[in-house]
């Protein structure tokens, strides 16, 4: 077992990153303080995980269960008004707490209602899919989605502590399993060369689930956000650098209607795609551009999609990370380093869409 402590300006909690880590669940600290306990999770996680989770707490101290169905249209307004609500039904109050017991569809909607229930109650982090225990599960972000786009509405609050059980990845399918590993190659390719370096030569053994080997991985990158978030909590500057592929890789979502590949999918996409700039821009050089192509592709295959150009680059234009007028990318500029930009041009976006759409066909 290995304790990752997030330091923010508004928050301090650990990431507690091993196996078998359900009886650790039951004795964290928050939840042996006074308080009705509540678990949000899915049907199906529960169907292969609650019985077992149950077991860890003792009898006086068994969570209320509440359920989010799988699936990204059901992360809304309406299911937070309906959690909600089932929590005053139960009796929760302020000195109650959430575990998100899910993928990130359930950290984020259960630590957005954690965040407004009653103006902010505690939760815990307990993510199931590799994406969530790399990425959504630490830094404090939560929230909904809006029918004119994703997470558009939310809030930062930072869970209480956060359990990354490696042992849930057990039943992970594998396509899940890959999403995930594409936000670790990024993770290694921005700030962190030696975790890239890993997954360039290891791609076998954390495919095949080793369990050390995906320690490492999930280790690796969950210090890496930990400690970016640390230095930028709100996103102002350093933080942006986590959306290397984000910027192409959230327009052919919006582009595909959110159905034809799962969000790390998207981002390898847009990762790809960003290394041609980065490529025409110099900031990598050939070799490294090279290498992280060939890390990216390992961890593969890339699921082909259909598009028109217009749709991608209407869809990029929205980017709500964009600053007005700007089109902003993150850039490796080297492997374990990035830049921001934000003076990306029409034609080389233009030619990243042209990229795109000549590679995204089977
Ligand atoms: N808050 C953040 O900083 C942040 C960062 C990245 C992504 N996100 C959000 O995360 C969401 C995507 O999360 P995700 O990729 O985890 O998807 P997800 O929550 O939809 O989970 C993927 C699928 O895996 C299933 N599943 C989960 N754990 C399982 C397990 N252990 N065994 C078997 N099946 C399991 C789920 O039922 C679901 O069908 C998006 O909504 C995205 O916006 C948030
Ligand atoms: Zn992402």
């Amino acid at each position: 077992m290995r304790t990752i402590q997030v330091r923010t300006a508004s928050a301090d909690y650990p990431v507690i990153i091993g196996r078998n880590l359900f009886p650790a669940i039951a004795r964290a600290k928050r939840l042996r303080q006074p308080g009705q306990a509540f678990v949000v999770t899915s049907p199906e996680i529960w169907a292969l995980w609650g019985r077992k989770f149950l077991a860890a707490f003792s009898k006086d101290q068994q969570p209320t269960v509440l359920f989010l169905p799988a699936g990204e249209r059901f992360k809304r307004l309406a299911q937070v008004e309906r959690l909600a609500t089932e929590l005053a039904e139960a009796g929760a109050d302020r000195s109650s707490v959430l575990i998100a017991f899910g993928g990130g569809i359930i950290g984020d909607l259960a630590g957005f209602v954690a965040a407004i229930y009653m103006r902010g109650i505690d939760y815990i982090q307990v993510p199931t899919t590799l994406l969530a225990q790399v990425d959504s599960s630490v830094g404090g972000k939560t929230g909904a989605n809006l029918a004119s786009g994703k997470n558009l509405i939310g809030s930062f609050h930072h869970p209480r502590a956060v359990f990354v059980d490696i042992d849930v990845l057990q039943t992970l399918p594998n396509r899940e399993l890959r999403a995930g590993l594409f936000e670790s190659v990024k993770a290694g390719v921005i700030r962190d060369a030696a975790l890239f370096r890993f997954m360039e030569k290891n791609a076998g053994k954390i495919l095949a689930r080793d369990p050390a080997a995906l320690e490492r991985v999930i280790t690796a990158s969950i210090r890496m956000k930990a400690g970016v978030v640390a230095i930028d909590e709100r996103e102002s500057g350093l933080r942006m650098i986590l959306n290397f592929g984000h910027t192409l890789g959230h327009a052919i979502e919006a582009a595909t209607n959110y159905r034809a590949l799962l969000h790390g999918e998207a981002i390898a996409w847009g990762m790809l795609a960003a290394l041609q700039i980065a490529h025409f821009r110099k900031t990598v050089g050939p070799d490294q551009a090279e290498r992280i192509r060939q890390t990216i592709l390992a961890y593969g295959p890339l699921p082909a999609f259909r598009t028109t150009p217009a749709k991608l680059l209407a869809a990029a234009g929205r980017d709500k990370k964009n600053r007005a007028g700007t089109r902003r990318f993150v850039l490796p500029s080297g492997i374990g380093d990035a830049i921001v930009v934000e003076d990306v041009t029409e034609a080389e976006l233009d030619a990243a869409v042209v990229w795109l759409l000549t590679h995204c066909r089977e």
